[in-house]
């Protein structure tokens, strides 16, 4: 194991890489990397990075994010097939459609998309920052795609905007059970729960927190509560554990895991660190356009 991490930090210096890592890849990952966060965080550091390569622990749209907004930089992905199934679940014939049907239309794209949605969209936005952004926005038709559970939350938050909504879902948090939350909370009454936008609006219900990976961090480290209960991906348990050593995390009997994300391994870094393989294209023009709704949700969120 020792040599592994040995071998990564020497490539890392030789190739003048730096590596970036979602809170939901494994512990062995989120140890090594330089930078660990949310989507939001991820994005905005990867601009203005000094060194030439990025490797990106995390899946496709993430990487093709980072890659769009550094043309120059060289972009290398761990395991190319880590995608994420929601970033599909959307499509351009029904902007366009959308489009023609309302005046005054924003089509707000969560990050976790394709650069092809991303293309066709206005703005995008994260977990993060998605009610600041809308309630930004001058427009009052607001076309939310491709997440239906994040788009009714930030709906609820910004009820003076009228919300056309998209059937996309995250497998992950959609498969998140209420009655396995009502259980660890009988087990645990002492708790808070701790919640992702992602998830059913029946879990959101019952939460005492709705944020983005970062934002329940973040939460649980500031609240007088001793105990949580965390829905979403079991990734997130890391960090939680290492920043609060005194505090007790629980999750859902089933515990969502993004079996995407725990495609990265140590191996694998090292693997496109030393070859290069893997690196992410985007042809000039869908970087171009993709490019500003990606650039307007950074404008937007500072
Ligand atoms: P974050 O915005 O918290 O990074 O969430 C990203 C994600 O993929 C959630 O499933
Ligand atoms: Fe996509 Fe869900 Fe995995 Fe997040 S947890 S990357 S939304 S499939």
């Amino acid at each position: 194991k020792m040599d592994i991490i040995e071998k990564i930090k020497k490539l890392k210096e030789e190739k003048n890489a730096v590596i970036l890592a979602h809170y939901y890849v494994e512990p062995k990952v989120q140890e090594i990397a330089d930078y660990i966060g949310d989507s939001f965080y991820l994005s905005k550091i990867a601009v203005g990075l000094q060194e030439q390569t990025i490797v990106f622990c995390g899946v496709s749209f993430m990487g093709e994010s980072a890659k769009i907004l550094n043309p120059q930089k060289t972009v290398l992905m761990p395991d190319m097939s880590a995608d994420c199934a929601m970033a599909h679940m959307a499509d351009v014939e029904t902007i366009r459609k959308m489009r023609d049907t309302y005046e005054d239309l924003a089509v707000v794209c969560y990050i976790n998309s394709t650069a092809e949605l991303k293309q066709h969209s206005d703005v995008c936005v994260t977990s993060a920052n998605a009610v600041k952004i809308v309630k930004a926005l001058p427009n009052k038709n607001i076309f939310f795609i491709p997440d239906n559970n994040l788009a009714h939350y930030v709906a609820e938050q910004v009820p003076e905007k009228h919300f056309v909504f998209n059937k996309g879902f995250c497998p992950v948090h959609e498969n998140m059970c209420l009655e396995e939350v009502l259980k660890a909370k009988e087990e645990h009454p002492e708790t808070e729960v701790l919640t992702h936008p992602e998830c059913p609006e029946a879990i959101c219900k019952i939460s005492d927190y709705i944020g983005s990976t970062s934002g329940i961090i973040r939460y649980a480290g500031t609240s007088e509560k001793k105990e949580f209960i965390i829905c979403t991906e079991s990734g997130v348990r890391f960090q939680l554990e290492k920043e609060n050593p005194d505090k007790k995390f629980y999750f859902t009997k089933t515990e969502p895991v993004c079996r995407d994300m725990k495609l990265v391994t140590l191996e694998k870094i090292a693997h496109v660190l030393e070859t290069g393989e893997n690196e992410v294209h985007v042809t000039e023009k869908l970087r171009i356009e993709s490019e500003k709704a990606l650039s307007k949700m950074l404008e937007l969120a500072k």
